[in-house]
């Protein structure tokens, strides 16, 4: 496959829970590629501002932090369904970024355009090294626009927000679905009018709506693409 290719940045946007991680993690053990969720940087960010009890709506303040703050990304250290370690400094953040209160807040930290810059710049170096996946809502509009392939996975909000219900229930995490589903249409409403890399499609992104598709056909749509 990974000669069979001369795609080499995938970008893979799209609104919450639309099914990018599964199918950005797929498509690059498959390519033999790195898999990159720009996500995890913004929700690291919320964390570490929650943990600190800082006040989100401070701009400055949050700014300061996305720029001081180094998030690491390291090949998983266990097996309980971790597709990597996040780190910061030694704390293991891995499964705490998932957590609901950072699911509340993340888009107001993500819309500060200091955090994004931040934040971006080391996406895009990363990035420009190719051989990669990179997964969030502005890399074919912003973090990189030369990818090779541009993707943007959506799906209604009901489909999105009873996909989210199954992953909590799977962890055995509570998950109430009327709740989930206002969070993500609350999230997809911040992420998609802020004012810096709001998510959309680019122009040159293939557009597909999995709604009715499993993770098998729209994984088979992609590779087609790839080749
Ligand atoms: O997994 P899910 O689709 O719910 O979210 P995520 O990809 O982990 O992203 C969490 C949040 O980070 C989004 O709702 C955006 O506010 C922000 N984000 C962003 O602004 N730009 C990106 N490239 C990736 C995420």
């Amino acid at each position: 496959m990974t000669n069979s290719t001369r795609v080499s940045i995938i970008a893979l946007d799209g609104p919450a829970a639309s099914g990018k991680s599964t199918l950005g993690r797929k498509l690059a053990d498959t390519l033999g590629y790195l898999f990159f969720d720009t996500g995890i940087m913004y929700r690291a960010i919320t964390l570490i501002g929650l943990e600190l009890d800082m006040n989100l709506q401070d701009e400055a303040s949050i700014t300061r932090l996305a720029q001081d703050t180094q998030i690491e990304i390291r090949p998983p250290s266990r097996d309980d369904g971790r597709a990597f370690d996040i780190m910061v400094g030694s704390k293991d953040i891995t499964w705490d970024v998932r957590r609901g209160d950072v699911d509340a807040n993340v888009s107001v930290v993500s819309a500060y355009a200091g955090v994004r810059k931040a934040l971006s710049d080391q996406q895009r170096r990363i990035g420009l090294r190719g051989k990669v996946v990179m997964v969030g809502r502005d890399i074919g509009t912003v973090v990189l626009p030369e990818a090779d392939l541009k993707i943007y996975l959506d799906a209604s909000a009901d489909e999105r927000a009873r996909r989210r219900y199954d992953e909590l229930m799977a962890r055995n995490e509570p998950a109430n679905y009327d709740e989930i589903l206002k969070k993500v249409i609350e999230r997809d409403h911040i992420d998609s009018t802020r004012a810096v890399a709001p998510l959309r499609a680019a122009d040159d992104a293939i557009l597909i709506d999995s709604d009715k598709m499993d993770v098998e056909q729209v994984f088979n749509k992609v590779i087609a693409l790839c080749k």
